[in-house]
């Protein structure tokens, strides 16, 4: 890492350079805490190297966590914080991507109000992930006018960067299907303001937590990407191997234990002769659970040290985030304007 990454032109409001022809990506996150190897498998690796090719809006969807968690809202400002310093460590590339924070673009809310006018109350309520949440959160009766608008909201935040493609996990495909409709409706009357965004989905096996289960934040079986070497041995060690195999003498069935899936994730290397040996039982879990954890810990220290050197530098930190949100505002103002003259707005 040399110096020059950890400089950024304060006053450069416009991006640099355009990648592959000025095609835009745009995605985002809600900021729930610090991210974990999930999120890193499942998002942030695909949006580094999408940096390469598009140009990219990488956004903190801080207005998203309200629609199901308006209590923790003293939480957000922090845990967003957290999260683009994760993406830091990452290696987002603040002078090639613009990193920025929803709620301080204003167009979105602004986007928000009149993409509403384009999708039907009955179209959001049969949205499946919105009636998944529903059943999961157990909100019957609780539900807010802002959660049902969620996917409307998602849709601003794509189309006012006029973005072409949205990395995103599968579980997200019903919103880029909602965003396309929306700029249907709204192309056909107002005349072809929008692209239509494709979906690019990270394909991604099931990356399993501790316990073996998917990881995600809700179940409490994450490893944080920033985690200390200490930290990463407390939940590594205990951490799910396959339950047959009892004795140290038993020989293990790779394919169903997580640490097989994290070897072949983080030293895939040593892959094929943790497997081998595991079958024959020539390894016990303790010796294969300690191999990896040097592994991992050294997988993960680039990330944790330049993550460091951001927090280390809280001013630069701000610097990033408002040259972000600056480039942000001038793409999202160009285009309400063009909103606003195609729909013959003031
Ligand atoms: N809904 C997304 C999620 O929960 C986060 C998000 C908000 C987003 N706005 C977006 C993703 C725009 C892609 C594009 O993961």
């Amino acid at each position: 890492m040399t110096d020059s990454n950890f400089s950024v032109d304060s006053t450069a409001s416009s991006p640099g350079p355009d990648p592959a022809g000025g095609k835009i990506v745009l995605s985002g996150m809600r900021p729930t805490g610090r991210l974990h190897w999930g999120n890193y498998t499942g998002a942030l690796e695909n949006w580094f190297a999408l940096q390469e090719e598009y140009r990219c809006y990488f956004m903190a969807a801080d207005w998203h966590v309200l629609t199901t968690a308006l209590e923790r809202a003293d939480e957000i400002a922090q845990n967003t914080r957290d999260m683009i310093l994760d993406w830091l460590g990452a290696g987002l590339d603040p002078e090639r991507s613009v990193l920025f924070v929803q709620s301080r673009i204003k167009e979105h809310a602004e986007l928000f109000l009149l993409l509403s006018m384009c999708i039907s109350m009955g179209r959001l309520e049969r949205n499946p992930t919105f009636k998944e949440q529903v059943k999961d959160l157990d909100l019957k009766g609780e539900i807010s006018f802002g959660h049902l608008g969620y996917p409307v909201l998602q849709a601003a935040d794509i189309l006012v960067y006029r973005a072409h493609a949205v990395p995103v996990g599968e579980d997200q495909l019903p919103h880029i299907e909602l965003t396309r409709e929306m700029v249907r409706r709204f192309n056909h009357h107002f005349g072809e303001v929008f692209p239509e965004p494709e979906a690019l989905v990270t394909r991604f096996a099931r990356f399993p937590g501790t316990d073996g289960k998917r990881m995600s934040k809700s179940l409490g079986n994450t490893i944080e990407i920033a985690a200390s070497p200490e930290e990463i041995k407390q939940k590594l060690m205990p951490a799910f191997t396959d339950p047959a195999r009892k004795r140290r003498s038993d020989p293990g069935d790779p394919e169903v234990c997580a640490i097989y899936t994290w070897y072949k994730k983080f030293m895939p290397e040593a892959a094929d002769e943790t497997a081998y040996e595991c079958r024959t039982a020539a390894r016990g879990c303790v010796d294969c659970k300690k191999k990896l954890l040097a592994g991992v810990v050294e997988h993960f220290a680039p990330l944790r040290e330049r993550r460091q050197q951001y927090v280390d530098d809280p001013k630069l930190v701000d610097e990033i985030v408002e040259t972000g949100c600056q480039r942000a505002r001038d793409a999202a103002v160009a285009t309400m304007d063009a909103v606003r003259a195609a729909m013959n707005l003031g």
